[in-house]
């Protein structure tokens, strides 16, 4: 596009530095690899800049200004998260909630997402991680993404919320399309199905309680009153949207990377208890969310002049991405002294399920180098991935030695 055309897609007050051509599904700067590709705007754009691609949005790209977004509920909204905008009437508890109706449910949610809950859970996990792997170890090859990544979380989404096991198969499909690229109407179909099992689901346990999430949920008092039915739908239903498809594709980002080198294969084979800093690392090198806000206040931010309704959005990439925050962010280094990263985002609504994503990966990384110590990208594959809210790793293709019988 040329400058006169792009002027006349942006609003006056935006000044013609700011201006800048990005698109946040699909760039040409993410196709070698998505989140170096990403960090190039470091070097490309302002530090804060307006696209008028995907109905026009700012772009916050330093950690330092995303940090204040993100923790700035005065001029900020979480109530409209998409770009382009959807106006969307459904409200996610609590993530489109802002202050004060926002803390009695976090608040509510969180605390059965301590620390010592969830590491309760890790036994279980690890038996979920050695099934998926029982199941393509022999093969000595495996698409990774869909086969292992997409499908460890649902198992631990279902153990959690305590769905039923045996429904494993009918969860993991509908997760794989909802996720995958689908028609806006089919995954709305898709959106109130999920809701239909939900609902089945607590509706069962408040006459039949058991030792799972969704009967404390049910259990549940906010503001001194237990919660909707429309309340714990809506509840239900962003535990999954937020649990699986983000743990799936920081995974497959992740063993990406694993592949790729060799050097950080050996050193979790050497000592797995350094799984632990890897997961912090590949979190900082392999963020995927574009986490948004909507201004509900004008504001001034470095330069950039926010007006009420325009939407703006923090690449968390370019949190963990940053060369003023990390020395050669590029590289993945497990003894990295200092390291900062906004793969959960900050503030208020920094991810509930941060605890659980990260033991998750760390299993995962644990048990599959334990069993598959030296792996690789298999020839004449590559990976695919795509931008977006959430950035989507859709296929990764591995090989290993196959075990000798
Ligand atoms: C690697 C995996 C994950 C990533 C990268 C991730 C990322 C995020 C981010 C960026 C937010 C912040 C939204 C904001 O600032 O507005 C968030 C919120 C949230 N996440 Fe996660 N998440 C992950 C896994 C999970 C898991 C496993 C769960 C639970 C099963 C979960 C549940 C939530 C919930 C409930 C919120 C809303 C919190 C609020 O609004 O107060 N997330 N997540």
């Amino acid at each position: 596009m040329t400058d006169q055309s792009l002027r006349a897609l942006v609003p006056d007050y935006v000044k013609d530095e700011q201006i800048f051509e990005f698109d946040h599904f699909m760039d040409r700067r993410f196709e070698v690899d998505l989140q170096k590709g990403y960090s190039s705007l470091h070097r490309e754009a302002p530090d804060i800049f307006y696209t008028p691609r995907n109905g026009g949005f700012w772009v916050v790209t330093r950690y330092d200004l995303m940090e204040k977004v993100l923790r700035d509920t005065e001029h900020f909204s979480n109530r409209e998260l998409d770009i382009p905008k959807s106006n969307s009437p459904f409200v996610m508890i609590p993530l489109n909630l802002d202050p004060p109706d926002h803390l009695p449910f976090r608040m509510a949610l969180m605390r059965h997402f301590d620390p010592k809950t969830i590491r309760a859970m890790e036994p279980k996990l690890r038996e979920w991680a050695n099934r998926l792997i029982d199941a393509v170890i022999d093969k000595g090859e495996c698409e990774f993404a869909e086969g292992v990544g997409a499908a460890f979380p649902v198992s631990v989404f279902m153990e959690l919320m305590g769905l039923p096991l045996e429904r494993f198969e009918e969860f993991r499909v509908i997760v794989l399309e909802y996720f995958g690229p689908t028609t806006l109407e089919r995954r709305i179909e898709l959106q109130e199905h999920m809701m239909k099992v939900m609902w089945d689901e607590f509706e069962q346990r408040k006459t039949d309680p058991r030792d799972d999430l969704m009967t404390k949920l049910v259990n549940e008092k906010v503001k001194g009153r237990p919660l909707t039915d429309e309340e714990l739908q809506s509840i239900g239903f962003l535990l999954f949207i937020a649990g699986l498809d983000t743990v799936a594709n920081t995974l497959g980002f992740t063993f990406r990377q694993l592949a790729l080198h060799p050097t950080l294969q050996d050193r979790l084979v050497a000592d797995p208890e350094c799984a632990q800093n890897f997961v912090e690392e590949a979190l900082r090198r392999c963020s995927i969310v574009q986490q948004t806000r909507v201004v509900k206040k004008d504001f001034e931010l470095a330069g950039a002049h926010f007006h009420v309704g325009d939407m703006v959005s923090c690449p968390l990439m370019l949190g963990g991405m940053d060369d003023r925050k990390n020395d050669n962010p590029d590289v993945i280094d497990i003894d990295r002294a200092n390291r900062s990263h906004l793969a959960f985002s900050t503030g208020p609504h920094v991810c509930i399920g941060n605890f659980l994503a990260r033991m998750e990966m760390r299993i995962m990384v644990q048990e599959w180098t334990r069993r598959i110590p030296r792996f690789w990208i298999k020839p004449g594959t590559q990976a695919h991935w795509r931008a977006g809210g959430v950035a989507a790793l859709s296929d990764l293709y591995l090989q290993w030695d196959k075990p000798q019988a």
